[in-house]
């Protein structure tokens, strides 16, 4: 292991005291090509609704959305994530508007291929936008979630983004086997190329809050729970389970989420796996850190440090609400 060290023939204050010398010997490095967006796209034209409970961030119409995709170019973020805010009289028990072809999220990914084809583009596969009872799944009468149904409803939201042009699609729902059943669809269907994002440990946290009203579902939710298919905070062997049975099924990258709470499950996922690996710094990991930053609590180094601790513990790609902050921040950054 480690050599016997001993002060002062080793003093490691030497290696940090100059910018310079700190530059060589930095173990991580953030760079704008780590970085994907979460949107948040709603119906409509010239419509940018603020979200309360996350800072900076905006509920786009799909004109608005063109707008920023060619800032998102511009400063080189390589993909953003879609989620939509579906009018709640689209909103039915089974949530079938989520592979409605005319429905937003297949316009939103037609318009954007069009005009910045080389932006990659992840569909986020899930019922919970679209249900009236806002549970990612189907339920029956008592409100069980049933599995093997909702699986058939996830293929044709994963069909339905793949035929729209998506580039990946990402399911987030913690069903057991939709990889492998969107994996078979996509292949029969002739998507061969389109990648598999698998939100593959993906914990029931409370930390989704401000998410939830940012889409919509959390009115519709009301008091229910996702315990049932998300995972248990205190398990970690389980999700090593999650992963290796989402890349068996066809996943081609895993992710972790949330992602800063959960820094030991992502660096056990990547040191097993040696697949490439997502994090998700999710709505209310941001809203934590934006609120003590605008209370001048923090600064925002704080936001770009928690970046970093996601890229250190194994993250190749971040899902961040800051990311177009941290490609500025990235950009003018000098040592
Ligand atoms: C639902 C979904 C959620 C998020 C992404 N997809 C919320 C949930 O599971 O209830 C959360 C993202 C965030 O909090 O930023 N399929």
């Amino acid at each position: 292991m480690l050599p016997n060290r001993m002060f002062p023939q080793t003093r490691l204050r030497r290696l940090r005291m100059q910018p310079f010398v700190r530059a060589l010997v930095n173990e991580t490095t953030l760079s704008v090509c780590d970085l994907i967006l979460p949107v948040f796209i709603t119906a409509g034209t010239n419509q940018a609704v603020a979200i309360a409970s996350m800072p900076g961030v905006e509920r786009l119409s799909v004109d608005r959305l063109l707008g920023l995709c060619q800032e998102i170019c511009d400063l080189g973020i390589p993909a953003i994530a879609l989620f939509p805010s579906i009018d709640t009289s689209l909103k039915t028990p089974d949530g079938k508007e989520a592979y409605n072809a005319e429905g937003l999220v297949p316009y939103a990914i037609e318009q954007i291929k069009k005009h910045y084809p080389q932006l990659g583009i992840i569909a986020d596969i899930a019922l919970d936008p679209y249900t009236s009872h806002g549970q990612d799944g189907l339920i029956d009468g008592h409100g069980t979630i049933l599995n093997d149904e909702t699986i058939k409803a996830l293929v044709q939201q994963a069909l339905c983004c793949a035929k729209a042009g998506a580039d990946i699609v990402a399911p987030s729902d913690m069903m057991d086997g939709r990889i492998g059943a969107i994996r078979q669809a996509l292949e029969q269907h002739g998507f061969k190329s389109t990648l598999i994002l698998s939100y593959a440990a993906k914990y029931a946290s409370a930390f989704y809050g401000p998410f939830r009203e940012a889409v919509g579902s959390s009115a519709h939710l009301g008091k229910s729970q996702k315990d049932t298919y998300q995972m248990n905070p205190a398990n970690s062997n389980e999700a090593l389970h999650e992963v290796a049975m989402d890349l068996s099924e066809g996943a081609d990258i895993v992710m972790v989420k949330p992602g800063n709470l959960y820094l030991d499950i992502l660096y056990r996922i990547k040191q097993s796996f040696q697949v490439p690996t997502f994090a998700y710094q999710v709505s209310g990991e941001y809203a934590m850190i934006m609120a003590a930053i605008q209370n001048g609590w923090l600064t925002e180094k704080a936001m770009i440090e928690s970046l970093i601790a996601l890229k250190r513990a194994g993250a190749d790609g971040i899902l961040t609400y800051y990311a177009l902050e941290a490609a500025r921040w990235l950009k003018n950054r000098s040592i």
